[in-house]
């Protein structure tokens, strides 16, 4: 269906928990947040019926994200029926990676189309610096589970912070060469206030863009719009391909194409907004799957034209990344 402002809403991002076995720095504190209480967080038939409405209502592709979505108990099985939704809607998955090594066969199996695993370096000392536990090798063990088993093209997706990690964002650019994966590189953006890293560790794009021009001559691609707002380039005999997110310093809202919900049955209707819609309360006062629908098409009209990132009056939000879903 189409928003007030002509955009087609075909997508849909399902956080499944707000849990995580990481405590990246740009997302959680270092003591862990107060995690939602068990009955706070949807139901599998809950987080169905959301599905089912969103894809009577034209949506095409959802992707499960968390927190970290692999922790949740019953995923696989979970995403065996969201597969098997009428229309057989794209089911994608984004993870941390520390859990996919043990799970890939089966996610493959349940009908999971691909996966894109986020990783901020490839160094195991910084990874514990990064996210506050040890893990690396589980997470690369991951990757290569993933592609083993054909959950492809796997993606990775990189937040460069200056200072952190911008110094091997070549590092990252060179897998491309050897492997037919696509790396993506995401500006930070303020999100959430009180965490360990601040706004001016942002690397703006075109300082993206400078360091992967190390590696080798961008050669940019026609954009897919599968692919959201990322702007592609390869280098020239690469098998892989090069993601580069401006999320903050260029305004892609007028392509947005999507729809949030939270773990606890909050629509967003925009990432940086924090205009919420409570679902929760409705879906547990028996909502028919058509009263959902109509609840989501509500939330679809009521999407904001862009965000205010930038803007003099821009506070950042609430809710942390991990609330959301990314
Ligand atoms: N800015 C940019 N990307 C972020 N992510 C989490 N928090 C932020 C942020 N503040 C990324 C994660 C993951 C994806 C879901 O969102 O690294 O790749
Ligand atoms: Fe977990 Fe992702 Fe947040 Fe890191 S960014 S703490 S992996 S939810």
């Amino acid at each position: 269906m189409k928003d007030t402002y002509g955009r087609t809403i075909n997508y849909l991002r399902l956080s499944v928990t707000d849990r995580c076995n990481l405590r990246c720095g740009y997302c959680m504190p270092e003591e862990g947040v107060a995690a939602l209480r068990h009955e706070e967080v949807l139901t599998y038939e809950e987080l169905l019926a959301v599905a089912t409405a969103a894809v009577s209502l034209g949506v095409s592709k959802i992707r499960v994200t968390g927190g970290e979505p692999l922790v949740r108990r019953g995923i696989v099985d979970f995403i065996a029926r969201l597969a098997a939704l009428p229309g057989s809607p794209e089911i994608v998955l984004t993870t941390n990676g520390l859990l996919l090594a043990e799970q890939a066969p089966a996610l493959k199996a349940a009908g999971l189309a691909r996966v894109n695993v986020s990783l901020d370096t490839l160094r195991s000392e910084r990874f514990l610096a990064i996210t506050r536990r040890e893990g690396l090798e589980q997470v690369l063990a991951g990757i290569e589970a993933a592609e083993k088993a054909g959950l492809v093209p796997l993606k990775i997706n990189v937040v460069p912070l200056l200072g952190v990690n911008s110094d091997e964002i070549a590092d990252f650019a060179r897998l491309t060469l050897a492997h037919p994966w696509e790396i993506r590189f995401i500006e930070y953006m303020p999100v959430s206030s009180g965490l360990a890293y601040s706004p001016e560790r942002r690397m703006p794009a075109p300082a993206i863009y400078a360091e992967l021009g190390r590696v080798g001559p961008l050669v940019p691609l026609n954009r897919d719009h599968d692919n959201g707002p990322a702007q592609l380039f390869r280098y020239p005999d690469s098998h892989g391909r090069i993601g580069l997110i401006p999320a903050v310093s260029s305004h892609f809202c007028d392509e947005c194409n999507r729809l949030r919900v939270t773990a606890d049955g909050r629509v967003r209707p925009c990432l940086l907004s924090d205009q919420e819609i409570d679902l929760r309360q409705h879906l547990r006062s028996g909502a028919s799957v058509e009263t959902v629908a109509t609840i989501l098409a509500e939330a679809i009209l009521g999407k904001p034209a862009g965000h205010r990132i930038g803007a003099d009056d821009f506070v950042p939000g609430r809710r942390r990344m991990h609330g959301i879903g990314g």
